[in-house]
């Protein structure tokens, strides 16, 4: 069987193809034929974050040639034509013009290609974004007449640990799913969600904390920007705290790390850095060294507080495993800080390959393949709707 995966939940448009045989054991061949992604960072970064509008538009821009590339990498493209009902596609991609002029354009060029399943985003994220990819996979599901999975993108995140450091050039590219010990406790830490889940298996989670307010991902590049650094922050920020040093003027506050339960609160520690700057340049001392220090105390306080929830999480619940995933679990000195921690607890630590932390469509495919191994459940063209504050 030949997946196609897709994710545009946020600023990424991401397509991938692998190829597996089976879907009934836990450690089934899983090769990877093509995995492509597209960051929509330069474009906006001069609106100092994701703009949604512009978001959508470039997914709609960037599906086709990236499918048409993904196709041509698998191996499964060939000139030719094939014919689609063109009043159902006009329908489903109403709101996607250019995407269903390009596509319209991609079926009058190419034989029909062997995919046999997509697996598609549907939620959470900006929904403007979500529904162009969910429009685009609905479309597939048509004009190839094949069953559609829904993947949440934070169970991508979750299973993005799954792919082994060589994924592309390994035909069990998954490490085997029957490997894991349960409960385990997963950090999910990205631009939009701060969220402690516990996984007690292979599709059941529970959300035991979250963040009242911003997403660890956001206070760093909401933080960059007030240091004078570009979208996205988070980058700049662990570059800077790496000339940084101990400074007994730059204090920041370690938010929630004693109240109860397992909640975050990250939006104050932004303004704290306000306060900061504005006093060092009231002082004149706001320079290139004080401004890594306080990316450098930036990142203690946020490990600090990650740490400290996490640690409380993984005693009362007898956690067996961590998993740290999303966009920050790029961040070094925070996987440092766990890795040093994991190993007091003698718990094994799960993160990403450096290159599958922030958004990719190769964990969208990893979550569905887990999803249907454990359910055979699909949908239909006409089931699917993207939900922008999807729950785990
Ligand atoms: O998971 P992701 O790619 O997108 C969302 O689903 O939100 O996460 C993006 C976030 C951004 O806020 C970005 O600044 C942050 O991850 N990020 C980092 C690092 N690399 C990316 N934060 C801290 N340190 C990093 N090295
Ligand atoms: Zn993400």
């Amino acid at each position: 069987m030949n997946i196609l995966a897709i994710e545009t939940s946020c600023d990424e448009t991401a397509i991938s193809i692998i190829r597996t045989d089976t879907f009934n054991t836990p450690t089934p061949n899983f090769t990877v034929l093509s995995n492509l992604v597209i960051s929509q960072i330069n474009v906006h970064a001069e609106y100092g974050g994701v703009f949604p509008a512009l978001a959508k538009r470039e997914h709609a821009k960037n599906l086709v040639p990236l499918l048409e590339q993904a196709l041509r990498e698998a191996n499964v493209y060939q000139d030719g034509s094939h014919d689609v009902d063109d009043t159902l596609l006009e329908n489903i991609l109403e709101r996607e013009p250019t995407l269903y002029q390009a596509l319209k354009n991609l079926f009058a060029s190419i034989e029909r290609p062997r995919i046999d399943m997509v697996m598609v985003t549907y939620g959470p994220g900006l929904a403007p974004a979500l529904w162009v990819g969910v429009n685009f996979a609905r479309a597939l599901s048509i004009a190839w007449n094949i069953p559609i999975v829904p993947v949440n993108h934070m169970e991508g995140h979750i299973t993005s640990i799954l792919l082994k450091d060589d994924y592309m050039n390994e035909s069990e590219a998954l490490l085997p799913l029957d490997q894991y010990i349960f409960p385990m406790l997963a950090l999910l830490v990205s631009g939009g969600h701060t969220q402690l889940v516990l996984v007690r298996d292979w599709c059941t989670y529970e959300i035991i904390g979250e963040t009242l307010d911003d997403a660890v991902g956001e206070a760093f590049d909401k933080t960059a920007r007030m240091l004078g650094m570009e979208y996205p922050g988070g980058p700049k920020i662990s570059q800077a705290a790496l000339e940084g040093k101990e400074n007994e003027s730059i204090n920041l506050p370690r938010p929630m790390i004693h109240s109860e339960g397992y909640n975050f609160s990250f939006s104050g520690l932004k303004t704290s850095v306000r306060y900061l700057v504005e006093e060092l340049e009231q002082k004149n001392e706001l320079n290139e060294q004080t401004i890594n220090d306080i990316a450098r105390e930036f990142e203690h306080a946020v490990a600090d507080v990650l740490l400290a929830k996490t640690c409380k999480a993984i005693e009362t619940y007898t956690i067996r495993g961590l998993i740290v995933a999303g966009g920050v679990s790029a961040n070094t000195f925070l996987t440092a800080s766990f890795k040093e921690k994991m190993n007091e607890y003698s718990i094994p630590l799960y993160i990403p390959e450096t290159t599958l932390c922030g958004d990719n469509s190769l964990m969208i495919a990893t979550a569905g393949f887990i999803q249907y191994w454990r359910n055979k459940t699909t949908v239909s063209e006409s089931e699917l709707v993207a939900v922008g504050n999807l729950k785990l």
